[in-house]
This record gives structure tokens, sequence and C-alpha cells, in this order.
């Protein structure tokens, strides 16, 4: 076997399994904050798209994806980022992929070049697959602490130049999974200029971007930031956007991944042999969910108002925050972040993932350590009684 897959960590879901394994819930609704599972309906286009277009499972997709969605896609990048006309070809700076989990894990296995002792340097907490696609790839994973006193955007200029010149990749997560952090245009601006000084690739993980809650301010991407300094070819510059949460449509495993041509064309070449083409009755269905944006807005809607309702419930008892935008909480728990999460299993039938799951202990600190992550997935009346049920629990302690 591959001796590198013994350094992978269990997967947070599965650690959660062995915690709560054998303890007995009460007999209340089960209610699960825990995982990052849209659960507003899949809009009904998208159902009909895919049910009207199944003759295409006839045939073999390309990998590379068909034009009307790349065109669709590079339409709806210019649009949302406020791209220069014309600097998005969709013939070079776009490639369709199945997920960005996938994407995410398979761009590593491109990029690096594991002759040259590679870092790939990510956020603390991240969501997983950076750290096993680093891993994987033969490179060393380098945690950057996200913690309130930095407003949970990692301190670049804190890293060596030692580390910078061994890094080849860099991802970040704007806005974060689980803090909800998002990245301003000059942060984004000084790490392409990073970048460009030690050659490495930025690799952005923006597939929470649809989600925030002021309709005049959406966070902005590296793309963006990167044409507004001049760099029109996006040049080290890539990004991953997904249908997943946008959409509600986790199930059809449709994203894209943007930008650098060159590495794009190399990325292409390894998808080809990794074999991950979407099936050709998704690809129509995504055509649509890029080219529409009121199903996004309703989408919004929703989780704005689950936001304002819980916050009003957990606020008086526990140290939470409003993030800038996605769909998770990230409160300061009362006890052991461990020790809380099976407390609310045991006693409120309420899932939630323990913080200290979803990062790394650093010479520093544990970014993750007594927090728990609280994604608002559910119905609002759902959010609602697990908020109450949190509170409730708190308050007992
Ligand atoms: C930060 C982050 N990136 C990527 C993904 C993967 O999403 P998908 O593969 O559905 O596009 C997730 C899913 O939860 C996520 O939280």
């Amino acid at each position: 076997m591959n001796s590198e897959l013994q350094q992978l960590q269990p997967y947070p879901f599965q650690k959660i399994r062995e915690l709560l394994k054998g303890v007995q819930p009460p007999a209340l609704s089960s209610v699960s904050l825990a995982i990052g599972e849209p659960k507003h309906p899949t809009p009904a286009f998208i159902h009909q798209a895919v049910s009207e277009h199944l003759a295409g499972l006839a045939t073999y997709p390309l990998t590379k994806g068909d034009m009307p969605l790349r065109a669709a896609i590079g339409h709806w990048l210019t649009r949302r980022f406020q791209l220069p006309a014309q600097s998005i070809d969709p013939d070079k700076h776009i490639l369709p992929v199945n997920g960005t989990r996938e994407a995410l894990f398979a761009f590593a296995q491109a990029v690096i070049d594991r002759r040259a002792n590679p870092a790939v340097v990510m956020p603390n907490p991240f969501y997983q697959i950076y750290e096993g696609a680093a891993l994987l790839a033969g490179a060393e994973p380098i945690y950057l602490n996200c913690t309130a006193d930095n407003g949970f955007i990692p301190d670049f200029s804190s890293v060596p130049a030692a580390v910078w010149q061994r890094c080849q990749l860099l991802y970040i997560c704007t806005p974060g999974n689980p803090t909800g952090a998002v990245m301003s245009m000059e942060q984004l601006q000084d790490l392409i200029r990073l970048a460009e000084q030690y050659d490495f690739i930025i690799a952005s993980d923006e597939c929470y971007s649809e989600l925030y809650f002021d309709e005049a301010h959406a966070p902005v991407g590296l793309l963006q930031a990167s044409a507004q300094m001049g760099n029109t070819d996006y040049q080290r510059c890539v990004v991953f956007h997904s249908l997943s949460k946008r959409s509600n449509a986790p199930g059809m495993r449709s994203g894209f991944v943007a930008g650098d041509a060159n590495v794009l064309d190399s990325f292409l070449q390894y998808r080809t042999y990794h074999g991950c083409a979407m099936p050709p009755p998704f690809q129509v269905a995504s055509t649509l969910a890029w080219q529409d944006e009121e199903h996004v807005r309703a989408n919004r809607d929703l989780y704005r108002a689950k936001f304002d309702a819980v916050l009003d419930i957990l606020s008086p008892v526990l140290e939470v925050k409003k993030p800038d935008a996605g769909f998770y909480l990230w409160p300061i728990t009362p006890e052991d972040d461990v020790l809380f999460t099976r407390r609310l299993f045991a006693e409120q039938h309420v899932h939630v993932v323990p913080g200290s799951y979803l990062a790394r202990e650093t010479a520093t600190d544990h970014p993750g350590k007594n927090r728990i992550r609280l994604a608002l997935v559910a119905t609002e009346q759902e959010c609602i009684t697990a908020a109450q049920r949190i509170r409730h629990c708190v308050e007992q302690l």
C-alpha cells in the first residue's frame, strides 16, 4: 500500500462516530448542525434539466467539459467578480469539476513537485481535504492559526522566509470554513505579491462566496483581487467554486476551477488520466444554475433569517459572533469542546462538530480547542429547536 496513506487523519465525522458510540440520546427528535450539507430544496429547474437530459448518459463526456458550461461559468465569474471583459477565456481559464472536494484534492497531486522538499501552507482550522491532499502529494502541511486575535485570517507575515521558499501551494478559504471570515482585497493582493516573490500557487477555496448577509457587499474573490492589481492573466491564482452551497445541489457534485491558464493546462492533463469528467446531464443543469441568480438570492434570505433567530437565542449564553459569510457559527464552548459535543448529544440529541477535530495543535496554540462548529443548514424551525436546546444545556452547567 501507499505508505503515505498512514499519515491521513481519521475524518472528523469518523471521530465523532467514535465519540458518540454507545451514548444513549434522550427521546427527543434528533437535530444535526454537524454536516455542512445544505438542506434547502434543490431548485426545480435543476431537477428538470437533469431528468430531461438523461440521454446524455449514452456518451463519454469531455474532461474539459462542454463549451456551453464553460461559457456560462465564464460569464458568471466575470459578472460576479467584475473581471475585465474578455480576460476569461472559457477555453483556457476554466475547468468544470465534480465538486470542489475532489478538485481541491486532485489539484495538489497535479501541481506539487515532490522532489523539491515541498511545503503546502493552509489555514488552521481548515477543510480537511487540504491536509490530506498535501500529505498524499508528498508535501509537508504548514498550519497557520486563525484565531479571534487575528480576525480568523492567518498572519501570513509570521511565516519565515525559509517556509515560503519551500511553499509550492497555499490554500486559502474565503469565506472560511468554519470561521466564516472573509479576506479583504488588500489581504488577497498582498498574498499575490508574496506568491510572485516566492513563486507558489494560491488555491482559493471560495465555495461559500455566495452565502453572505448584505446584498450590497458580496465577498471579494482572488481573481477579482488579481485583476484589480493588473494581473489579468491570473498568474499563480486559481479559484474553486461550487454549486453545492450556492444552489443547494451537493449531490450533483458540480463546481469549477478557474484562473492561471498554464496551471489549468497541466491540471487538465492530470485530470485526463485521473478520469473525472462531469456527466452530461449535470453539465446541462450546471449551465442553467450558473445563469440564474434568483434562486441564490432566495437561498441567502433563508440563511439570513436563520442566523438572526439562532443568534438571538445563543448570544445571551455563549460567546458567539455573526460571521462575515457562510453558514457556520463558531462559538466558544463553556467546557472542553469534545465533552460539550458529547453532552449536547447525550442530553439534547443535538449533533455538532468539536472545533478541535477541525484544527491541529501547533507550537503556539490549538485554534479549534474549546469551540464548536454549528452548520445552520436544517430548516429554520430545526435550527431554532437546536439553539434552544444548546442554550438550555449551557444554562444547566
Ligand atoms: C471549505 C469547503 N471547501 C470545499 C467543500 C466541498 O464542497 P463540494 O465538493 O460539494 O463542492 C466544502 C464542503 O463542505 C467545504 O466546506
